[in-house]
């Protein structure tokens, strides 16, 4: 199930921006591994979101070798806090971003997430919580008091991914209820995400159909 037509997906793939070459690199590793990385046409809306709240720190759950760091890059911000379970994975993105001259500007920290964010204090411009689906709402809980007002927090896997779409549908559509954890925990994690932001006042969040779908919050406490 997708949310858009193949010819809507070719049409945004085709007008999303280049990438620079080390991103191609980036998004050739990707393709080697089998490695889920936002893709450009949700970057673009990262690097949108740096240059709008012209940010200055931004933090990440689940960072992989950094690519999603290097749209907030372009997009002007200053630097961005990367967090990634996996060793190998940040040192290469710790490479990549010294090809790409961000050196100074990203700073990986190898471990849980979760844990990682204690250890930071705010305010930050712009959120992506990108790690594990059943951990999404914690991630947002955790983080929104360090986020300022004006602020966004991005959530990416919303329409697609490891999640079975027809559930989601049908438990916004109709109330129906989220599938059992056991069996499905990624798509009960983004249902309960997105049940959160969306019932919570002090954000504001509209659901972008782009790449594997992103939900955008802006903090407006
Ligand atoms: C979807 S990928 C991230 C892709 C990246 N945001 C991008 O677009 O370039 C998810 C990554 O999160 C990492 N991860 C999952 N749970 C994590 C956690 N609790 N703490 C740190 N890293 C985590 C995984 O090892 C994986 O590399």
């Amino acid at each position: 199930m997708d949310v858009l037509t193949d010819a809507g997906r070719r049409f945004l793939a085709a007008t999303a921006p280049e990438h620079t070459p080390v991103q191609a690199e980036m998004a050739d590793l990707a393709d080697e591994w089998g490695f889920p990385i936002i893709g450009p046409e949700s970057g673009a809306v990262l690097r949108l979101l740096a240059r709008l709240t012209d940010a200055s720190r931004v933090f990440e759950f689940g960072s992989g070798f950094g690519y999603s760091a290097t749209w907030f890059l372009r997009g002007g911000a200053d630097g961005v806090v990367c967090t990634e379970f996996d060793a190998d994975e940040a040192e290469r993105g710790v490479a990549f971003a010294a090809d790409h001259g961000y050196a100074d500007s990203v700073t990986f920290e190898v471990g849980d997430a979760m844990e990682t964010v204690e250890r930071y204090d705010g305010p930050f411009d712009v959120v992506l919580i990108d790690h594990q689906k059943g951990r999404y709402a914690d991630a947002y809980r955790t983080v929104l008091p360090k986020v300022r007002s004006g602020g966004v927090i991005v959530a990416d896997n919303i329409t697609r991914g490891p999640i079975d779409f027809d559930d989601l549908v049908a438990h916004f559509e109709a109330g129906e209820p989220l599938p059992d954890s056991a069996v499905d925990e990624e798509t009960r994690g983004i249902g309960e995400y997105l049940g959160t932001v969306r019932s919570d006042d002090a954000v504001e969040t509209a659901v972008l159909p782009v790449g594997s779908g992103i939900a955008v919050s802006t903090v407006v406490r």
